[in-house]
């Protein structure tokens, strides 16, 4: 642990938290009153500060508009009934984020500092966190490259930025996805495991055409065969098949993600088999046939845990169980409801007290 950051802060004069409509949170559309933002130069981060939220100034020919050198982190806060502020597993999200820096050659953030500079932002908005049920504040730390130079050769400079803000959730039904038979998200040696913005651009094209073709979201397959599960969408794809909870094994080309990982670890306190395996399609599309896969979602900080209502792949369509029937996404949600809006104990000490 280092000593508090010293955050340099500055009030908006004017909240807009009165003219803010509670009621219609679409995912990512709403900020709060405030930013953080820090300076890494000369081989250090410096100039933490808090201002009101509003544009940056920047060169147009940062590395991070050309060449990509930006990613970034999703967290959620909750508060509980009684007033309090918490935070879900944001020390998870610091090691991630440091791994995403390694991957795309940008500086790493002391952990503590990374979780003190959200804990702030959070703690100075704390009223533009809903007290209802399925919403939160919406966490989203991100780094880029500010050098103003087109060679293709790591940035010396960064901006370190949190932004906030309140949402409801992100997926309104249980989802109709399709099985990628042809676009790839992330290659072995590649960086599908950083939450790299590149990944996130390089994605829209195949889920705009999954869209246009009617489903709600699709299911990424290996790029070498087409064969085995990889994520959906921007979420950990998690089955519960023949009774045991199965997901494709955190590698290069996964995001370890911290709902999947949470997800495990109440399955394992259940005592329920968990296989971090390779989960190839042939036999989810046989559970799905003879009734052994019982349960499928996607599990994310944004989605949730979002129900899978059918799988389509090479045009047929397998629907599954009626969502509202599925003892074990149903468990794991108000489980993880009860812990992160502290209504039940905290046992795994994964609520950060803002
Ligand atoms: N996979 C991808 C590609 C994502 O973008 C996300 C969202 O953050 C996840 C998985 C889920 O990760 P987490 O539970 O940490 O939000
Ligand atoms: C998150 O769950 O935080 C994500 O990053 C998903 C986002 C891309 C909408």
């Amino acid at each position: 642990m280092t000593d508090t950051l010293d955050i340099k802060i500055t009030k908006a004069a004017q909240s807009r938290l009165a003219e803010t409509d509670f009621n219609n949170l679409p995912f990512g559309k709403v900020f709060s009153d405030h930013m953080l933002v820090a300076d890494y130069a000369d081989g250090e981060w410096k100039n933490f500060e808090i201002l009101p939220y509003g544009p940056i100034l920047m060169s147009p020919a940062i590395s991070a508009l050309h060449y990509g050198q930006a990613f970034f982190e999703g967290i959620k806060a909750y508060k509980h009934a009684n007033g309090e502020v918490s935070i879900f597993r944001p020390d998870k999200n610091a090691i991630r984020f440091n791994k995403s820096a390694e991957r795309l050659c940008m500086p790493t953030l002391p952990e503590d500092i990374f979780v003190q500079s959200i804990a702030a932002l959070v703690d100075i908005d704390r009223e533009w966190i809903p007290g209802k049920p399925n919403h939160a504040l919406y966490i989203r730390p991100f780094m880029f490259a500010t050098d103003a130079f087109l060679g293709v050769t790591p940035s010396a400079t960064y901006k370190f930025v949190v932004i906030v803000g309140p949402v409801g959730p992100y997926f309104s039904k249980p989802l109709k996805v399709k099985i990628e038979t042809h676009y790839t998200r992330a290659a072995e040696g590649g960086m599908g495991y950083a939450k790299a913005a590149g990944n996130y651009g390089s994605s829209m094209l195949p889920a705009r055409k999954a869209t246009e073709e009617g489903f709600d979201q699709l299911i990424w397959t290996d790029a070498k065969e087409h064969k085995y599960i990889e994520e959906m969408g921007a979420a950990n794809a998690m089955f519960l098949l023949d009774g045991k909870l199965i997901t494709a094994e955190a590698k290069d080309t996964i995001l370890d993600g911290v709902t999947r990982d949470t997800v495990i670890a109440l399955a394992k306190n259940w005592g329920i088999p968990v296989e971090e395996r390779k989960v190839s399609v042939a036999e989810l599309i046989e559970g799905a046939k003879n009734g052994k896969l019982t349960d499928a979602f996607g599990a994310g900080t944004a989605a949730t845990i979002a129900s899978v209502a059918s799988i389509t792949y090479e045009g047929v369509e397998y629907p599954l169980s009626d969502p509202a029937t599925r003892e074990f996404s149903k468990k794991v949600l108000t489980t993880l409801d009860d812990i992160k809006y502290g209504r039940a104990e905290d046992a795994h000490g994964w609520n950060y007290t803002v």
